[in-house]
């Protein structure tokens, strides 16, 4: 579906500029649909059909009653033969209001009132208010309240003031109209309490009836008034009282450029709160059980060392010894999870400890074989970089072992092993490169039948679903891809 900034650039003669005053509008409109309990539509001239034809560039249902309209509407054409009255309010530039037909619903009627939205000082865009036609039943104080409250909006939309420019609330956070709403005039007087808006100002302790007394009368902190009242602006807060958080959304109103009277919504979000206490210490919880992990892994390597260190078969101690640096590189991915937030793994940052492991049981330490490390492939989720950082300990001891041969001659061969990983749309990439004597005669990675091999094709191909080449060319090169993508994306908080 086309965006409104996108409808505007193909059907309007529209500046980005107006198209983002009114992408504002359309991000905070949601209170104005639910203050006046209709349908709300944004539309704009059609470019060189100016006063003829209008474009539908936004709607909003109310959540405060029904809709006129199921469809979507966005990206409807309407003529001034459909609907005269918008082109007679775009014409004049004023606020009109009539009855008019339901756009593409022959036979329905609706109650519109159409307002010039003004931005930069001209008439740029219409706001129509889109209600059933009236039954005739008497208002109840709640919606004559709300009524007015829309008509200081309307107001604004016409002088230009509305919406506010500057960043809004995190919109899933923003307290709604059904959330609780006070009506304030300019001395901060409460004129309307919501019911929602008494049950919150109860949960803080606040019982005196708040209609008609000031807000610091009846013990609530107007900081937040004063605030938006003095910089013309709206001004968010949370008050908290106990376990209790309430999100206080204070709107000036404007007449003029000058604020008189304010809405002020209010939303208890101690449930939200409490949520991201038990996020958080839950985080808390999972790294400590990284870090247990850890140490466990490393008691274990331990064990495993000193278990090797009194057998007297040499292969028998090898085995052993290759189960430690397996292990060690394993508690290493753990050590990094135990101290980052969420699930993910800055790979570059356990790379050289990696090799560090490969490095500490290179066999006689008198060979010199040098470590080069290329690239980061960024934050890797933990489901791919514990079996990646096995995979590359494999690969880096082999480089070690099979390419480099103490061929017992006492001559030290210049080496190096290269290990690049990089990250490519949604795969990690590893190379690693060696200079050594290359790959046997006849190999092959599928076949080859040792250990080594065999868990390098397990992780990567099984459970990465990645895949891996190995070549002699010089010395050795091995190629891995492995799509990250796959793997659940855990976003860092
Ligand atoms: N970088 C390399 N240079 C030369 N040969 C290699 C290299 N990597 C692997 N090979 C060859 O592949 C064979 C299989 O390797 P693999 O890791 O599966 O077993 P291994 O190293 O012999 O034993 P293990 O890893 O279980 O201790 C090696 O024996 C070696 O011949
Ligand atoms: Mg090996």
């Amino acid at each position: 579906m086309a965006t409104l900034v996108e409808l505007a650039r193909s059907h309007t003669r529209l500046t980005t500029d107006d198209a983002v005053h009114l992408q504002r509008l359309a991000a905070a409109w949601g209170m104005l649909a639910d203050l006046c309990f209709a349908d709300l539509l944004l539309l704009a001239p059609v470019a060189g059909e100016e006063g003829h034809r209008f474009v539908v560039l936004a709607q909003v249902r109310p959540t405060t009653d029904q809709t006129l309209y199921r469809d979507d509407m966005v990206g409807t054409i309407v003529d001034e033969v459909e609907r005269p009255l918008i082109a007679r309010v775009w014409r004049i530039g004023e606020i009109g209001v009539g009855d008019a037909a339901v756009i593409g619903q022959t036979g329905e009627r609706a109650n519109v009132q159409a307002i010039p939205v003004r931005h930069g000082g001209k008439v740029v865009a219409l706001l129509t208010r889109e209600a059933a036609t009236t039954t005739g039943r008497r208002l109840g104080e709640l919606e004559r309240v709300y009524f007015e409250i829309f008509d200081r909006f309307a107001r604004m939309l016409y002088e230009g003031t509305f919406p506010f420019k500057g960043g809004a609330l995190v919109p899933e956070e923003s307290p709604r109209v059904g959330d609780g709403v006070l009506f304030l005039d300019t001395d901060s007087v409460v004129r309307y309490a919501s019911p929602n808006a008494v049950s919150s100002l109860h949960r803080m302790g606040i019982h005196a009836n708040a209609q008609g007394q000031r807000l610091s009368d009846v013990g609530l902190d107007d900081d937040a008034v004063r605030t938006a009242f003095a910089a013309a602006a709206p001004v968010t807060e949370e008050l908290e009282w106990g376990d209790t958080s309430i999100l206080l959304q204070v709107i000036p109103l404007l007449e003029d450029g000058t604020p008189n009277g304010a809405l002020l919504l209010m939303r208890d979000v101690s449930e939200l709160r409490r949520r991201d206490r038990m996020l958080l210490s839950k985080d808390a919880t999972i790294r400590e059980i990284h870090h247990r992990v850890k140490n466990n892994l490393q008691t274990i390597a331990s064990l495993l060392r000193l278990q090797g260190r009194r057998l007297s078969s040499p292969e028998a101690k090898q085995a052993l010894e290759e189960s430690v640096r397996r292990i060690r590189s394993i508690a290493l991915v753990h050590e990094t999870l135990a101290y980052e937030a969420g699930n993910t793994v800055p790979f570059g940052e356990i790379i050289r400890p990696l090799v560090r492991v490969v490095e500490d049981g290179l066999i006689s330490p008198d060979r010199h074989i040098r470590f080069v490390v290329e690239g980061d492939p960024g934050d890797l989720p933990a489901e791919v970089a514990t079996p990646l950082a096995v995979v590359l300990t494999e690969l880096l001891q082999n480089a070690v072992e099979h390419g480099f041969p103490d061929n017992g001659s006492g001559e030290t061969r210049e080496g190096w092993v290269t290990v690049r990983l990089v990250r490519e749309d949604d795969e990690a990439v590893v190379d690693v490169v060696d200079n050594g004597v290359g790959l046997p005669p006849g190999f092959s990675p599928e076949t080859a039948s040792g250990l080594g091999l065999s868990i390098v094709r397990t992780l990567v191909q099984s459970e990465l679903a990645g895949e891996i080449t190995m070549k002699t060319d010089g010395g050795t090169r091995v190629h891995l891809r492995v799509p990250i993508a796959n793997a659940p994306r855990v976003e860092r908080q």
